[in-house]
């Protein structure tokens, strides 16, 4: 099994690699350079030498709450534990850098993503119809990190 770690700026090419798996709304290089300059807190899953997933979290000055912008894996290391290992990585993470919460966005039709949330407990707060950029709806979830 690898191994969760931050990623650094080598990662670049892997992570915007990783983005074609996204059906859409994909991160560009740009945008995903931004964020490992220090603007957000990014984690891969690294096994033997391949990253196989990542996730972004997104803090703002002053919020208790932190947000988990991104997270996917690679479709051959999928349902082996990946993005859970990595979703408990930004959950102490975001616990560690003083948030309360955590919370996030997913497509509705995305049961995977849904499942995985869920099994985590994150809690539906709401619904934002025409979210994504092909105009699909988006449930708002929300996790009480603190214990
Ligand atoms: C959603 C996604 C990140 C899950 O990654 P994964 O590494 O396969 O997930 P895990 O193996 O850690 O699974 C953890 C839990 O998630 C749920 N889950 C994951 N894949 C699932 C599937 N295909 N169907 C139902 N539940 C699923 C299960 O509850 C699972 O726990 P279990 O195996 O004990 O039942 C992955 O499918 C992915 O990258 N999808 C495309 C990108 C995406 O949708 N990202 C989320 C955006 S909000």
């Amino acid at each position: 099994m690898g191994i969760v770690r931050r990623a650094v700026l080598d990662d670049l090419p892997a992570l915007v690699a990783l983005e074609q798996f996204f059906p859409g709304d994909r991160l560009s290089r740009r945008k995903l350079r931004y964020f490992l300059k220090a603007h957000a807190d990014l984690w891969v899953f690294e096994e033997a030498g391949a990253i196989l997933g990542d996730a972004v979290v997104l803090y703002r000055q002053g919020s208790p709450a932190a947000r988990l912008y991104s997270l996917i894996v690679h479709p051959t290391a999928r349902g082996r534990g990946v993005a859970a290992a990595l979703l408990e990585h930004a959950e102490q993470a975001a616990l560690d850098c003083g948030c309360l919460l955590m919370r996030l966005e997913v497509r509705e039709d995305n049961l995977a993503a849904l499942r995985l949330y869920q099994k985590h407990g994150y809690q539906v707060i709401g619904r934002t119809a025409d979210y994504y950029q092909d105009h699909g709806s988006a449930i708002r979830m929300r996790k009480e990190l603190a214990r």
